[in-house]
């Protein structure tokens, strides 16, 4: 059995309690973060936190943890866990009120609650250890505050399981302007004649920290020229590589969209090369 974090105690995940009066529950009232964890060592702390803390000030909920703070209960939770390769889940929400309101209450604590889940040992980077993916791509038809990590997932959720119904793993969006944005849980890159290019940072997209971790690690680490700019559906259709990034997946090659391969159907050689690259600067 897990143990969780909830509201200051850890316990056994069966024994904790959340009133449904919570408005995470009533409105998906809060911001969370996933930090992948190997063997105990966390994978971009400080930027994770970061984002978390900007996302709590842009949505008006007051919890004034430092980062010292959060580095302590992980570090606890992981400890209670086994220190396995696990995803540390961290969810704040406005709190919970005695009647449903619109209106942000006044005199509700936050609710802070915390678990973790096993994730895989993520790909070397090395020659056979890519596991592909095949995506469907959409109109992305989620609201304009998509740099938020609210809680509030359902738009992702239906563009996810959109992918899933068709048989895909993945569902990758574009906006009204036929633009890239990202993947349902998970930022996107392309390669073309070398150049590595992702979507720039703004309300459409998700800030990801492997993004940023990749972008960094790329730059110090590598002569590859890499942009963030605008990408059109027909580039990313065209790519010789196309990539998703996320947390506990670190990077994803994608090898079809809707069923048409992406460059040579096969996992390209710039994926083994960045994936190396983070697998040994990831936690530098
Ligand atoms: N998803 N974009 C979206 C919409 C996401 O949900 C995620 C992460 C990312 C990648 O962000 P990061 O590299 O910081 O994980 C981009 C998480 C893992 C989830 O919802 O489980």
């Amino acid at each position: 059995m897990s143990d969780v974090y909830l509201n200051g105690s850890f316990m056994p995940a069966a024994e904790a309690r959340i009133s449904p009066m919570d408005r995470g529950f009533l409105f998906g009232d809060g911001i969370y973060e996933v930090i992948p964890s190997y063997q105990g060592r966390l994978v971009g702390f400080t930027p994770h936190i970061d984002r978390m803390q900007r996302g709590l000030a842009e949505i008006g909920i007051d919890l004034s943890w430092s980062h010292a703070q959060w580095h302590a209960m992980i570090t606890e939770l992981l400890s209670r866990n086994g220190n396995a390769d696990l995803g540390v889940y961290l969810h704040v929400s406005r709190g919970t009120d005695t009647k449903r309101g619109h209106a942000f209450p006044s005199g509700v604590s936050p609710t802070v609650f915390a678990f973790t889940f096993a994730i895989n040992p993520p790909p070397s980077g090395l020659p056979g250890s890519a596991k592909p993916i095949q995506v469907a791509s959409a109109d992305d038809l989620r609201w304009k505050r998509c740099h938020i990590k609210s809680t509030a997932l359902l738009g992702n959720v239906l563009h996810h399981q959109q992918g899933v119904a068709a048989g895909y793993q993945e569902t990758i969006l574009f906006n009204e302007q036929a633009e890239l944005t990202e993947g349902s849980s998970c930022n996107a890159f392309i390669v073309k004649n070398g150049v590595i290019s992702t979507p720039p940072l703004d309300h459409q997209i998700l800030p990801g920290i492997t993004r940023l971790l990749l972008l960094q690690i790329l730059r110090a680490h590598s002569t590859l020229t890499i942009e963030e700019r605008v990408i059109h559906k027909a580039e990313v259709l065209s790519a010789d590589e196309v990539w998703l990034t996320s947390s506990s997946k670190e990077l994803m090659p994608v090898v079809a969209i809707d069923g048409v391969p992406v460059g040579t159907g096969q996992v390209g050689p710039y994926w083994h090369q960045a994936q190396k690259l983070f697998a040994e600067h990831k936690f530098a």
